[in-house]
């Protein structure tokens, strides 16, 4: 053990019953162990925070195992690596990893993917060039289909998935309207990520400013939160909309628990029948063969300047349970990364 270091992780502390509070979580440290014959040592730099892992922290069933109460909490990650016991990565080499809420971690080197930080902002790996980016990507590429003087309506729209969402319909020619929340936000995705129109989903008369928005009617709409969006959203959906269902954020804090009073289901599949609809969930990973083309076209559209980004960066491990909860409520402005070490 001589030389290894400590590592400071955030674990489960409890499963939080609605939405997560600090107590949720618990800092600890641990000293590393020896690495094995095939694995690498990695100081971790940058922590992704996405809304997936507050379904992490329940014991329900999903596509993906829940974090073990006390288990390092879940998460994608950019380090440097400190030692190697793989040929294929030295020292000082710069690596995307899924090592979780820790300042160090052990991971097998097949894990890892290089990263070249002369191409691009290595943060970015985590973002517009990492799972997010390539959310918005597959989503649109495989469901969405957007076509020239199509209405696509994304919500979360200034955050990692949404910005993208609606700048990439753009380039294929859509029109596209965004939604987020409050006032900065919507100015934010019309003026720098060149959304035709931005609304946000706070005002009393939102409905009516989305319908106003969209005179033609919606053709995709990328579904991002669910909620009182969705509801908005519905009424103005065109014979053949195509719906990618990438998450539901609104309601990722009821669990299991069905919430809805109202039973919505036979008007939805009236609608779905009468216009038909298409309502397609999807997970990224469905859609891993299309990520060399992803990094190819992302890449080339940022260099032109036609896909843009904003990230928010939360200095030190110890504030990401804050910056988590934050995330949840709308309080990030663009993709949440923290900062762990430089
Ligand atoms: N299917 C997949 O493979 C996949 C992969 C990645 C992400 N996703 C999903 O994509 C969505 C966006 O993820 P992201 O990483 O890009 O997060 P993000 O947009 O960077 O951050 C989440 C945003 O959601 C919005 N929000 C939170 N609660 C809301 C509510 N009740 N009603 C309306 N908006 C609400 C907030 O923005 P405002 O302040 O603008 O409301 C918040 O900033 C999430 O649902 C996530 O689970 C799915």
């Amino acid at each position: 053990m001589a030389n290894q270091p400590i590592s400071t992780r955030i674990v489960l502390a409890s499963r939080p019953s609605g939405k997560p509070v600090a107590a949720n979580f618990r800092l600890e440290r641990e000293a590393v162990r020896d690495l094995a014959e095939g694995e690498v040592l990695l100081q971790i730099l940058y922590l992704s925070l996405d809304p997936y892992m507050r379904g992490r922290m329940d014991d329900a069933k999903s596509y993906a195992k829940p974090v073990e109460v006390g288990g390092v909490m879940e998460g994608g990650t950019v380090a440097r690596v400190v030692s190697s016991r793989d040929a294929a990565f030295a020292p000082g080499d710069i690596v995307l990893s899924h090592s979780g809420w820790q300042s160090h971690a052990i991971s097998d080197a097949a894990a890892l993917r290089k990263l070249d930080p002369e191409a691009a902002p290595i943060t970015t790996a985590l973002g517009v060039l990492g799972m997010p980016g390539f959310t918005a990507y597959a989503g649109l590429r495989n469901i969405g289909k957007p076509k020239a003087g199509e209405t696509l309506v994304v919500a979360a729209a200034s955050g990692a998935v949404g910005s993208a969402v609606g700048q990439i319909a753009k380039i294929f020619g859509a029109r596209a309207v965004g939604i987020a929340g409050g006032a900065d936000k919507c100015d934010y995705i019309r003026n720098e990520f060149g959304f035709d129109a931005a609304i946000d989903h706070r005002s009393s008369d939102f409905a009516s400013q989305l319908a106003a928005a969209c005179p033609n009617g919606i053709d995709i709409y990328f579904e991002n939160v669910g909620g009182h969006v969705w509801n908005a959203v519905f009424p103005l959906l065109n014979d053949f909309a195509r719906v990618p269902v990438c998450g539901l954020i609104a309601h990722y804090n009821e669990g299991s628990s069905t919430s809805e009073g109202h039973n919505q289901l036979p008007t939805v599949m009236r609608a779905v029948l009468r216009q038909s609809l298409t309502i397609r969930g999807f997970i990224q990973r469905e859609f891993v063969d299309q990520r060399p083309d992803f990094y190819r076209e992302a890449a080339k559209w940022i260099s032109e300047g036609r896909l843009k980004y904003r990230e928010d960066i939360v200095d030190g491990l110890e504030n990401a349970p804050e910056a988590f909860i934050g995330l949840l409520e709308g309080k990030n402005f663009g993709k949440l990364i923290v900062r762990i070490a430089s």
